[in-house]
């Protein structure tokens, strides 16, 4: 399976194109649009997610509410497109028109944002032409595809569930979260303002989101993304672009923000002896193969244990500020503070929200290279056959 995205920010539409979703797999745009909406939530969110009321579109690879095993086509029409048909405008300027008289030109390249790498890369001298794409509005898009994803795993028994763990140091409570499933997970953070899924910490989150805004400032956070129900053995330790720890790692880090990824106790490892991190093995005729304890976050070798798959990821504050940083102008060269663009104090509880569906697009992909994919039912029949297989072994 292949998921490309396309799509400028302030463009007419996103789409996404996902190629190789195996055929009969039950699938609306009520389902996609639903996890879209998700994405817009959270405290500490501004106006772009008010002005935006996502709805996908299929259009194409879905017939009768099946996936027909064709490319999927999904589009997401950017609703303040209206405002911006002529500074976005997809025609060649007229001949009257110098560059100088586009409005909303960006010179002034933001500090940690791709604007002026971006820039120096693709020889814009407009920056825009660099935010628009690299903006986190492409990924409403992944999380499009991801919830197609999702929904592929949900039918072989796989659930993926992401919470916020941390915002500006604020922490959940380790014990709490462990004991907690993938349901249950999803169960709280849906009644939580900022996806977290321990009831005690989330006012503390709230207030230090608002203190920070009330400063101009931003604020970052840790995301987890636990998975149940995936079979043993998905990925591979026999070459490395296979394990699954290095593409869950690749997946959570090509979002946007992000820079960091650890499994099960993760850094918390550098800490311990060996005898305090890895995982006793056991066995019973109900659980097959399992470990007695899951520090190392249901990974062994480059594969999934069986074991719920514990995956978090760093997100750093949002480079945006308010009480903007210094900046080079790169017409001028003079010093300037940067460009201000709509922004949010704080997109950890979104970003959870990407994170689950990335995570979800690339076990699906590994699922669909592993088993026979044309078409659901035997796929499921084949992954059924294995998992009692290997809880025999
Ligand atoms: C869900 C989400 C929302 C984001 N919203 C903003 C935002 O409103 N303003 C901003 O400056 N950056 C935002 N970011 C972060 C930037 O997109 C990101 O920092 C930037 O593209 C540079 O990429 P890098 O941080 O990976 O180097 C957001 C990221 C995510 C995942």
């Amino acid at each position: 399976m292949r998921v490309l995205t396309a799509g400028e920010s302030h463009g007419p539409e996103l789409t996404a194109i996902i190629e190789g979703m195996p055929a009969q797999l039950p699938l609306t745009a009520e389902m996609i649009t639903t996890e879209l909406a998700r994405r817009q939530g959270g405290h500490g969110r501004g106006r772009r997610m008010q002005i935006e009321k996502d709805q996908v579109v299929i259009s194409s690879g879905v017939r009768h509410g099946k996936t027909l095993g064709s490319p999927i086509t999904l589009t997401v029409v950017n609703d303040d497109w209206k405002h911006w048909t002529s500074i976005m405008g997809i025609e060649p300027l007229g001949s009257d028109i110098r560059p100088e008289d586009i409005k909303r030109q960006i010179t002034r390249p933001r500090p940690g944002h791709a604007d002026l790498v971006g820039g120096i890369k693709f020889g814009h001298r407009d920056l825009r032409n660099v935010l628009e794409r690299s903006s986190a509005r492409e990924t409403t898009m992944r999380v499009a595809a991801g919830a197609v994803a999702k929904q592929f795993l949900k039918e072989l028994g796989i659930v993926t569930a992401a919470h916020v763990i941390e915002i500006g140091g604020i922490t959940a409570d380790p014990e709490t979260i462990t004991a907690l499933s993938a349901d249950q997970i999803l169960a709280r953070v849906e009644k939580d303002p900022v996806y977290c899924a321990d009831p005690a910490v989330s006012p503390a989150m709230v207030e230090a989101i608002d203190d920070a805004k009330g400063r101009g400032d931003t604020l970052g956070g840790v995301v987890e993304v636990v998975i149940e129900g995936c079979p043993p053995g998905m990925g591979s330790y026999a070459q490395f672009d296979r394990k699954l720890d290095g593409r869950l790692a690749a997946a959570m880090m090509s979002i946007n923000a992000f820079k960091g990824v650890e499994f099960g106790i993760g850094f918390e490892m550098a800490k311990r002896f060996g005898s305090e991190v890895h995982d006793e093995i056991a066995w019973s005729a109900e659980r097959g193969y399992y470990r007695k304890t899951n520090r190392l976050g249901g990974l062994e070798g480059g594969m999934s244990t069986g074991m719920p798959i514990i995956i978090r990821g760093v997100m750093k504050p949002i480079p945006t500020l308010y009480k903007p940083l210094e900046s080079v102008d790169i017409d001028t060269k003079e010093p300037f503070t940067a460009t201000i663009e709509r922004s949010d104090p704080c997109a950890v509880p979104a970003a959870s929200v990407v994170a689950e569906h990335v995570i979800a697009t690339e076990l699906a992909k590994v699922i669909i290279e592993e088993f026979r994919s044309f078409e659901m039912e035997g796929l499921k029949q084949d992954v059924e056959q294995y998992r009692r297989y290997a809880k025999e072994f």
